[in-house]
């Protein structure tokens, strides 16, 4: 996962605004009357949110799992003194600290195909949360993953990017398995061919809910993302929020 596809992510990212996903998790904060000075950022990617997040001087931790991505990352936040860039993997992370925020966006949480470990990592969020901490996180909806995405097929042809994305949703695993394959050219005539398989797990909010509860999160909200209202039955991204105490 995230290898090749890493140096082609913010090409086919450039439609998704981070710098209004970054307003939205202020206005999470100051709904919540939050002023947190300290964030981890969890699954970071290439750093599009963390950039927002740096350069508004919060104090950043951001790790992600894949090299690749932490490299374009680095190169995005390297300006900034406030950010320190880990590799770490979000389902035993160890950070020397505790911080006043967690986040995580773009579905990486989706990315923990099993229960046993999002129960790890919210715990594991949790014991890295001070007192008064929020946690704020969003998934790609079981909605999405089954109905929208799964057992279907996207192509989309952009200036140097073919690339093909084939899906299927595994009903008894509630798993959507994505078959990607991208054919990249630098000159507009040769082109490079790689493939990738990346793989989701479809959380209904119930379940998300409950391993947050099982946890130790007190107050847990769920919105349909971008917006401060509940999500519905055709919500296709589900952001959450949850409180320590
Ligand atoms: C869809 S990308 C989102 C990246 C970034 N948050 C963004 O908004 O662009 C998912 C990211 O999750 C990371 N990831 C998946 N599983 C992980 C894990 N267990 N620990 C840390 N990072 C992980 C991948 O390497 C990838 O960068």
């Amino acid at each position: 996962m995230y290898d090749g596809f890493a140096h082609l992510y913010d090409d086919l990212m450039n439609d998704f605004d981070y710098e209004a996903w970054f307003n939205y998790i202020q206005e999470i904060f100051h709904r919540f009357d939050k002023n947190p000075v300290d964030i981890l950022e969890m699954a970071c990617g290439t750093g599009n949110l963390s950039y927002y997040i740096g350069r508004e001087r919060y104090k950043l931790t951001c790790f992600d799992m894949s090299e690749e991505m932490l490299s374009i990352a680095y190169e995005k936040l390297k300006r900034f003194k406030n950010v320190n860039i880990l590799r770490q993997n979000m389902v035993d992370f160890h950070i020397n600290k505790k911080f006043d925020g967690v986040i995580s966006v773009c579905d990486s949480i989706n990315y923990i195909l099993d229960e046993d470990k999002l129960l790890q990592t919210f715990t594991n969020v949790y014991n890295h949360l001070r007192e008064d901490g929020i946690f704020i996180f969003d998934i790609n909806s079981h909605y999405k993953l089954k109905e929208v995405i799964g057992n279907n097929i996207f192509l989309e042809d952009r200036d140097n990017i073919f690339y093909t994305w084939q899906n299927y949703f595994d009903e008894e695993k509630d798993i959507c398995e994505f078959y990607l394959t991208f054919f990249h050219t630098d000159d507009g005539e040769n082109y490079v061919r790689f493939d990738e398989v990346h793989r989701e797990r479809a959380y209904k909010v119930e379940e998300i809910e409950g391993l947050l509860k099982k946890a130790g999160f007190i107050k847990i909200q769920a919105y349909q993302a971008f917006s401060f209202n509940p999500p519905d039955s055709e919500s296709e991204r589900i952001n959450f929020v949850a409180f320590k105490i």
